[in-house]
């Protein structure tokens, strides 16, 4: 099949971009060009580059165009934020494509309610990346059931994977959280540890795009979530990498407003958004409709990610 991948080198690209030629796919990416992939891989040298700027081309109008020039029979959207630009995008590539998946995110749900959560929950977003993300889910949606236009979208959870710093157990991206535990010194969390972080390996996002473009009709009109099997729990999180340090945690539970007041005001704030969402989604969905069924565990994924940074002098090995 002839595929687009629009932002085909990040995270998420890295994986599925080699993966849908060593499946045999003919693959275009969309990028500006501006970075590596995360990962090399022979299949790099098969790939087709587009180098566009997305931001530039959808200021002036022509993005959807520029795509549907490229006559793919899918095309995957890695990096769509804005109603306006999925709607650019839709509209240019109606009869033109046979298959469009859209990236989501569980942040579409907002605040959990009756865990784990299934994507048929109705969707509670705050903030204004989850609102603006679940109004694009709630258009494309509509479009594939009032004019058929063949759309999936797939919500991955936290991105983890070797190359950039996963969520930490205190729910913020500062690698000293991790550092300390590889010391075996003592880390504070919030509350009593047990608000929830939902990781995913992009590997496993990555086969599940593949999933879904092969197995379109289960896919058509539906979203699903891509997240490791189970959600983690920050203190079960903690105790976990602890143990993997050879340590067993130190852990202490301050009040809200008093651990809030001891790091760093971005932490607080990244840290405030994971624990208000606090995800723990179902696959049973994808699991049924698509076959999917994660690699990595959570605590797999995140070790894995750990082990690049101490390999890359991110963090600093134990003794
Ligand atoms: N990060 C998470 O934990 C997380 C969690 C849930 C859902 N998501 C969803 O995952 C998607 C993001 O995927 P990702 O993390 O794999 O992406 P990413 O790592 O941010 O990669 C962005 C890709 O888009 C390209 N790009 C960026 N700006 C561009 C522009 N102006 N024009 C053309 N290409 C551009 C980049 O290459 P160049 O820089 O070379 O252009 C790169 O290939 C989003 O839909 C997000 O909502 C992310």
């Amino acid at each position: 099949m002839r595929i687009v991948v629009i932002g085909g080198t990040g995270h998420i690209g890295s994986y599925l971009t080699p993966m849908l030629v060593e499946a045999g796919h003919s693959v275009t990416c969309i990028a500006r060009g501006s970075r590596e992939p995360y990962r090399e891989h022979p299949a790099w040298r098969s790939i087709s580059y587009c180098r566009i700027d997305r931001t530039a081309e959808e200021a002036a109008g022509n993005f959807g165009r520029r795509v549907a020039e490229l006559d793919a029979e899918a095309v995957i959207d890695l990096t769509c934020y804005y109603p306006e630009r999925a709607k650019q995008l839709v509209d240019a590539l109606r009869g033109k494509v046979g298959h469009f998946l859209h990236c989501g995110t569980i942040w579409v749900h907002g605040s959990s309610s009756t865990v784990p959560t299934t994507e048929d929950e109705p969707r509670r977003p705050f903030g204004d990346y989850g609102i603006r993300k679940a109004a694009i889910e709630a258009w494309l949606i509509e479009q594939a059931r009032t004019t058929g236009f063949p759309v999936t979208v797939l919500h991955p959870g936290h991105l983890v994977g070797p190359g950039w710093n996963p969520v930490n157990p205190a729910g913020n991206f500062n690698p000293e959280v991790f550092a300390a535990l590889i010391r075996g010194d003592e880390v504070r969390l919030p509350n009593f540890g047990m608000e929830t972080l939902n990781h995913v390996h992009a590997e496993d996002v990555a086969q599940t795009f593949l999933r879904a473009v092969e197995l379109r009709s289960a896919a058509l009109g539906e979203s699903f979530h891509v997240v490791a099997a189970k959600a983690l729990t920050l203190r079960g999180y903690a105790e976990q990498m602890a143990e993997h340090f050879g340590r067993s945690a130190e852990l202490r539970f301050l009040a809200w407003d008093e651990w809030k007041s001891g790091v760093p005001e971005r932490d607080a704030r990244v840290t405030e958004d994971h624990l208000r969402h606090s995800p723990n989604c179902s696959i049973a969905k994808a699991r049924k409709l698509l076959g999917y069924e994660p690699q990595y565990a959570s605590i797999e994924a995140v070790k894995e990610a750990v082990e690049w940074m101490i390999a890359h002098g991110v963090l600093a090995a134990g003794h």
